[in-house]
């Protein structure tokens, strides 16, 4: 037997439920636009590394780098901390080339999981990559120099795990997480 509205045939009921998911979907686009209108902004300084940042990064990291409890940590201040100094720069690097796998404990939050590795991307791409989340994202200090291409090739010669990329990272922060 099958259930029918007492006052409105199936029909009406089928026009009402479309209505209802196109009304759903105008807002659900309307909350998107809003979320990104913050980007739209302030012009980013590393647009191509931002690109590249929305393509391979956001859906872990957040589109503005925030961070998602228990998935990824948010990049919004120790990326700047990073670098400034050239053990911070090379950790930055070998974060991107090897990914990251371990404990680690980012302002009050742990993370245990697994960053993925990007050596697929170029030198360039990753330094661009780097910049808009040191300088866009972390808002590191103007006087800091800009990552190149050529600290990533560095690194790139020689290759490292992602738990001995986390544990070069314990040697720098303090408190050792
Ligand atoms: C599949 C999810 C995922 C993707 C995609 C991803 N990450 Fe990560 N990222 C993580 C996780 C998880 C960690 C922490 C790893 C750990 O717990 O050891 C991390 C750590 C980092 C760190 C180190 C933060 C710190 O405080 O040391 C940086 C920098 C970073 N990611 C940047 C990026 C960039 C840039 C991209 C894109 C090229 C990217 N991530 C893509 C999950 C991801």
């Amino acid at each position: 037997m099958t259930h029918r509205c007492p006052r409105w045939g199936g029909h009406t009921v089928r026009i009402l439920r479309v209505t209802a998911a196109a009304v759903l979907a105008a807002f659900t686009a309307l909350v998107t636009a809003l979320a990104y209108a913050p980007d739209a902004r302030a012009a980013d300084a590393y647009p191509q590394g931002a690109a590249a940042f929305q393509t391979n990064c956001a859906m872990c990291h957040g589109p503005a780098g925030a961070g998602v409890p228990a998935l990824a940590p948010p990049l919004l201040a120790e990326p700047a901390r990073f670098a400034a100094s050239p053990e911070g720069r090379r950790q930055l690097a070998l974060t991107l080339l090897y990914g990251m796998f371990g404990d680690i404990t980012v302002g009050q939050s742990h993370f245990n999981s697994q960053m993925p590795d990007f050596a697929r991307l170029d030198d360039a791409a990753l330094a661009a990559t780097l910049n808009f989340v040191v300088f866009d994202l972390a808002h590191a200090a103007a006087e800091i120099r800009p990552l190149a291409p050529e600290e990533i090739a560095t690194e790139r010669a020689h290759p490292l795990d992602a738990a001995a990329v986390r544990a070069h990272r314990k040697s720098l922060v303090a408190g050792g997480s």
